[in-house]
């Protein structure tokens, strides 16, 4: 059996990287009639610091954006990491499968840990092994992800490899496939075509935010990086050394669902005073209804609260059992 696991953390405002990587993706793969579980992942996102009391709120708006997208909590999963004992459980058993030298390699810990490594939390260096329980306490079969987390998907198929070679499980845990694809899967800052769009980045001009307005968006389009080579090309290759324009035109590609190529055809030779206007409205005319749902479900707590509670209850029914299974494997007393 098929099964899609992911997770967004509680962090931060989301982005048009966040919408086109993942919670787009998740509404389609609901619609082609994928079994799904979507987890708010707030024990990933207490591995760097959090403000203080702001941990709840940002979970119930992670999980409004999943309903506000279009995650349908009848057909899909969607739940607090926290609230299912499984992840928690699992990740201490794989902290002990996985090898120092694998998690070492992980380039994202790296890159948030900074220059001063030693004052990181142990549990940011741990993080991907965690994300591995999250996906495998579900025994899932694919994972619907933007394309930064690519090694952290190598490292949970290693591990479960490793668990199943290590405990004589041939085949007990799948070995997960990232989907990544299409021109979504990797959204740039508008301000610099080289570095992903993020909720960290202090400009606000690098990123669309899930919550702009209308006006915000256009004007945030209108002052996006381009180059000084002028009009836009017409084929892909004309987008080579074009960071920033191939980003718009993956963006604008992505949203209005027409190919790179198709979009291309048709703005090759235009300025980006044509383009750029265009690329404003298709975001709009997307987003303008996902923000006002958004709005509308963040108003009803109580709402959200049954929904996580819903689906806390299903996912524990999922996870329960494998979690049994592990602790026969591995021979814990009282399994
Ligand atoms: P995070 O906010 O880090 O939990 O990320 C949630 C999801 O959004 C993950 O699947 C990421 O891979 C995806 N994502 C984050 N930033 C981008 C981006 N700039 N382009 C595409 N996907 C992204
Ligand atoms: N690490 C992911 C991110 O930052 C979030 C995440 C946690 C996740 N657990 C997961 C994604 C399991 C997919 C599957 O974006």
């Amino acid at each position: 059996p098929q099964r899609i696991f992911s997770g967004i953390q509680p962090t931060g405002n989301l982005h048009l990287g966040n919408y086109l990587g993942a919670l787009k993706k998740f509404v389609d793969l609901q619609e082609e009639g994928w079994d799904a579980v979507y987890a708010v992942v707030d024990l990933h996102a207490i591995t760097m610091p959090v403000e203080k009391g702001a941990l709840i709120s940002q979970t119930r708006q992670i999980a409004a954006a999943f309903l506000a997208c279009g995650v349908d909590p009848k057909k899909s999963i969607i739940y607090a990491q926290s609230s299912v004992k499984a992840h928690v459980e699992l990740a201490w058993i794989f902290n002990c499968v996985a090898r120092m030298g694998w998690v070492e390699r992980m380039t994202q810990f790296k890159d948030k840990a900074g220059k001063d490594a030693e004052r990181a939390s142990v549990g940011l260096f741990t993080y991907p092994v965690l994300q591995a329980a999250d996906i495998l306490a579900y025994k899932a079969t694919h994972v619907p992800v933007g394309e930064d987390q690519k090694q952290h998907l190598e490292l949970s198929r290693d591990i479960a490899d490793r668990f199943n070679r290590d405990y004589d499980a041939p085949g007990f845990f799948p070995l997960p496939e990232p989907l990544i694809k299409g021109p979504g899967a990797r959204v740039m800052s508008l301000k610099d075509g080289t570095k992903k769009m993020s909720k960290s980045d202090p400009s606000e001009l690098s990123r669309i935010a899930l919550v702009d307005d209308a006006d915000t968006i256009a004007k945030k389009i209108k002052k996006a990086k381009t180059d000084l080579l002028g009009d836009m090309p017409s084929d892909k290759e004309g987008l080579e050394g074009r960071p920033e324009v191939e980003n718009l035109v993956g963006i604008y590609a992505a949203l209005s669902g027409e190919t790179v190529d198709a979009v291309l055809k048709q703005y090759g030779g235009q300025g980006f005073g044509v383009f750029k206007p265009a690329l404003a409205e298709v975001t709009v005319n997307h987003l303008a209804p996902i923000t006002q749902r958004f709005r509308e479900i963040l108003d009803d707590v109580s709402y959200i609260d049954s929904v996580l509670q819903d689906g806390a209850e299903r996912a524990d029914a999922i996870a329960a059992p494998v979690i049994r299974e592990v602790r026969e494997l591995v021979g814990f007393w009282g399994a």
